[in-house]
């Protein structure tokens, strides 16, 4: 069994970032400016959005960090986007989801420039991505796709098992996996909170990806042995033996897992430091786009 190890990946693809704006500047590009936008005070969201900011300090890259109480109202916060998306200076808007219940997270993410949609979330990526054109990837099957890369995990003509399908992870994750690319070209059922015979179907994966947001769901006796599981959930759990009375884990019980399998992902240091790399990667992309387009307009 081997860890994929996503800290360890993600400070490499780092360091080429780093550079790329390094010699991005030294030819007269400016600084990648993602903007992010936080509603509410969310630990989890506030944590995800701390990283963020913190990776842009690291590779170079500006950030701004736009904090809205939970009232603000879905009009309120569409302007904040539209300010955004005319602001010249601002490459990459990325907005912190969820959103309170009143707002519609649609809405807001629609309103966003798709030239300007890092996270991938717009109407317009998803539609490019899906034909296979060129686009930003949602942030974390991006980094997912980074992270089978670097390992040269080659998984055409795998079973790969998704198991959520939302629209940020699990649906665009079985896109990418069955695109003719490397990594790529592989079988993909997608499953999801009505799916019969869980258990069954994921026995038959050679990729598990468990994106259902629920601690410990996918158990030793669902896997086979030889398996790759890549763990997307982040779930904190009470933990008396913690200072801080919890701990985080994926939706993987990875302690019953891990020994069956041939790699797997680690909560955390997995797959949560890829979705930063996927997300960095597409802000200097879109830096490097909108400067190409103003010099030929
Ligand atoms: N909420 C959970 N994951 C993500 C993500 O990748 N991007 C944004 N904007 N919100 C999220």
């Amino acid at each position: 069994m081997q860890i994929l190890d996503g800290t360890l990946v993600s400070a490499h693809i780092k360091e080429q970032i780093k550079q790329d704006v390094i010699d991005w500047q030294a030819q007269g590009g400016k600084k990648p400016h993602l903007a992010a936008i936080l509603v509410g005070n969310n630990p989890a969201s506030e944590a995800y959005v701390g990283h963020k900011v913190k990776s842009c300090a690291e590779l170079g890259f500006e950030s701004t960090l736009l904090r809205f109480d939970p009232s603000i109202t879905e009009a309120e916060l569409i302007a904040e986007v539209n300010k955004l998306n005319n602001n010249e200076d601002v490459d990459g808007i990325l907005v912190q989801l969820p959103l309170p219940g009143h707002i519609s997270g649609d809405s807001v993410i629609n309103a966003i420039d798709p030239s300007k949609d890092v996270d991938g979330f717009h109407p317009i990526s998803q539609g490019k991505m899906m034909l296979g054109q060129p686009t930003f990837l949602p942030a974390t099957p991006y980094g997912i796709m980074l992270l089978l890369e670097h390992y040269n995990i080659d998984i055409a003509g795998m079973h790969c098992v998704v198991i959520g399908r939302s629209n940020i992870v699990g649906t665009p994750m079985t896109i990418l996996l069955s695109r003719n690319t490397k990594p790529g070209n592989a079988t993909v059922t997608l499953t999801h909170s009505r799916t019969k015979n869980l258990a069954e179907i994921c026995q038959q994966a050679d990729l598990i990806v468990a994106a259902i947001g629920k601690p410990f769901f996918v158990t030793a006796d669902m896997v086979k042995p030889g398996a790759i599981i890549i763990d997307v959930g982040i779930n904190r759990i009470p933990d008396a033996t913690k200072k801080s009375g919890s701990r985080l884990v994926g939706d993987v019980d990875f302690e019953g897992c891990a020994p069956l399998c041939s790699y797997i992902t680690p909560v955390p240091g997995g797959v949560g430091p890829m979705t930063i790399c996927g997300l960095m990667k597409n802000t200097l992309l879109a830096a490097k786009q909108k400067s190409t387009v103003a010099a030929t307009a």
